[in-house]
């Protein structure tokens, strides 16, 4: 039998499958060491993994509008406001402003609240 030319190209695509399962893997096993790494530093700082972000974190959606520091910009400022202001308006919402009701809701609101009124 004569030599088949696609013989080649079947090796190496096999090969080539063999290598993408082979880093599929390593990369798996990676994710969890980092995700290991990462449970221990957020204990250390005395948060728990299940906590999610925290206020910093989460202020970053509102610093287009507030400004960097939240000392203001295109919305007025609100570094140093009182937390219960804060969720208020962020679960109450400003009429006819781009703060909707409902921005953010639950835990995140209080996390957002506490950093930005805890701010100067
Ligand atoms: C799209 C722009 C925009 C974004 C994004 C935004 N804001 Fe605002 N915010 C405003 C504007 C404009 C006002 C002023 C509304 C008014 O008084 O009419 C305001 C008002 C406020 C007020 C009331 C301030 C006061 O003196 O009573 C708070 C508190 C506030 N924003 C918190 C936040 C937080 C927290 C976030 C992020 C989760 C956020 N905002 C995201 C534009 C924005």
């Amino acid at each position: 039998m004569k030599n088949n030319p696609i013989i080649p190209y079947i090796l190496i695509m096999a090969f080539g499958i063999g290598l993408i399962f082979f880093m599929s893997l390593e990369g798996a096993g990676n994710k969890e060491e980092i995700a290991a790494g990462h449970g221990e530093e957020a204990t250390e700082e005395g948060a728990t993994a299940s906590e999610g972000a925290g206020g910093e974190e989460l202020v970053s959606s509102c610093i287009g509008c507030h400004g960097g520091d939240l000392t203001g910009g295109m919305g007025p400022k609100i570094a140093g406001l009182d937390a219960e202001h804060i969720v208020d308006v962020l679960a109450n919402g400003i009429e006819g402003s781009p703060m909707t009701p409902g921005l953010k809701t639950g835990s995140e609101a209080e996390a957002i609240a506490e950093y930005i009124s805890s701010l100067e």
